[in-house]
């Protein structure tokens, strides 16, 4: 069989990833009552990093550790990666020696072009299209509090960014209806949204968007590498804050999440980020179990 790879949420099953984020809490379980195993004595992941992490980095890091294998931190200008080393030999080399890898960087096709000359598996840790591993943290979480998400919906506010379309994948995986509310100029992939149509619908209204939603989701406004845009992409994004007003449009349980960092007072409001009931401090975590479930399940395909 050929290697599995996880690039976007597409890459599995929907009753694939539907088993992986129950996998997720039964390892959230173990890992909090001491009983977790460590099945993977030996196993190798590398990390490739092109653009900054705090919570990818961790999470993959301590999953690794704690499956019982190693993880080894690699960055373009440590390597000769940084130097122009072709991605495609890049893959062929670093795929001869790990068990796994993960790669964070800007083109999408970086990801595509290491995945089909890797013998063993790649995950997309983030690129400027998409952060599927995020997606899985997300929906375990909203499943941990509030059961499924299959027939809900979702409202995606302010950038139509790599999250986002994250969020148009996860809408049919998980067959939940995503609303996004964009202003002109920032919206998720078209041919996305095209493909999409029957569950995901673009809004300039952010009340119209939010109201009765069930998760209303953020990210801030300039992405990794859009930091010179940063000003313009503020003002016109300034009416899409996720704040306690607009919340209060949504469904009266609806839950809140941002994949952090976050901008306090910018996309999100700092007194939403300090309610004692946000779930946003359980989604970072949840980064962890999820991607031990991500990681336990590639190797074992790998060794099917
Ligand atoms: N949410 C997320 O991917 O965070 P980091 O950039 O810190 O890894
Ligand atoms: N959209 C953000 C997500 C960070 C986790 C970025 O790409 O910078």
């Amino acid at each position: 069989m050929s290697t599995r790879h996880f690039l976007t949420l597409c890459d599995l099953t929907p009753a694939e990833l539907n088993a992986l984020i129950d996998r997720a809490s039964e390892l959230k379980t173990a890992h909090r009552e001491g009983t977790a195993t460590t099945q993977f004595p030996g196993r190798v992941l590398a990390m490739i990093f092109a653009k900054s992490s705090t919570r990818t980095r961790v999470s993959f890091e301590a999953g690794m550790a704690q499956l019982g294998g190693h993880a080894m931190f690699l960055s373009p200008g440590d390597t000769q990666l940084g130097r122009g080393e072709p991605v495609e030999d890049t893959a062929r080399v670093i795929s001869s020696m790990v068990d796994v890898v993960m790669i964070r960087t800007f083109g999408h096709d970086i990801v595509e072009r290491f995945a089909a000359h890797s013998q063993v598996p790649v995950i997309n840790a983030l690129t400027d299209d998409y952060h599927p591993c995020q997606l899985l943290a997300d929906m375990q979480t909203y499943r941990e509090h509030r059961g499924p998400i299959a027939g809900k919906v979702v409202c995606w506010l302010g950038d139509g960014n790599n999250m986002c379309n994250s969020y148009i994948n996860a809408a049919r995986q998980f067959d939940f209806e995503l609303r996004v509310a964009c202003p002109e100029g920032f919206e998720p992939r078209e041919d996305l949204v095209a493909q999409n149509r029957d569950r995901v619908t673009v809004f300039r209204d952010v009340k119209e968007a939010a109201r009765g939603a069930n998760l209303l989701v953020t990210d801030v406004w300039a992405s990794m590498g859009q930091e010179d845009e940063q000003l313009r992409r503020a003002q016109a994004m300034a009416p899409y804050q996720l704040n306690s007003e607009l919340l209060s449009a949504a469904a009266s349980d609806a839950l809140y999440m941002h994949c952090l960092p976050a901008h306090r007072d910018e996309e999100i409001s700092a007194d939403l980020m300090d309610r004692p009931d946000t779930v946003i401090w359980d989604e970072a975590e949840n980064r962890l179990h999820a991607q031990k479930a991500l990681l336990e399940w590639l190797l074992e395909q790998a060794n099917a």
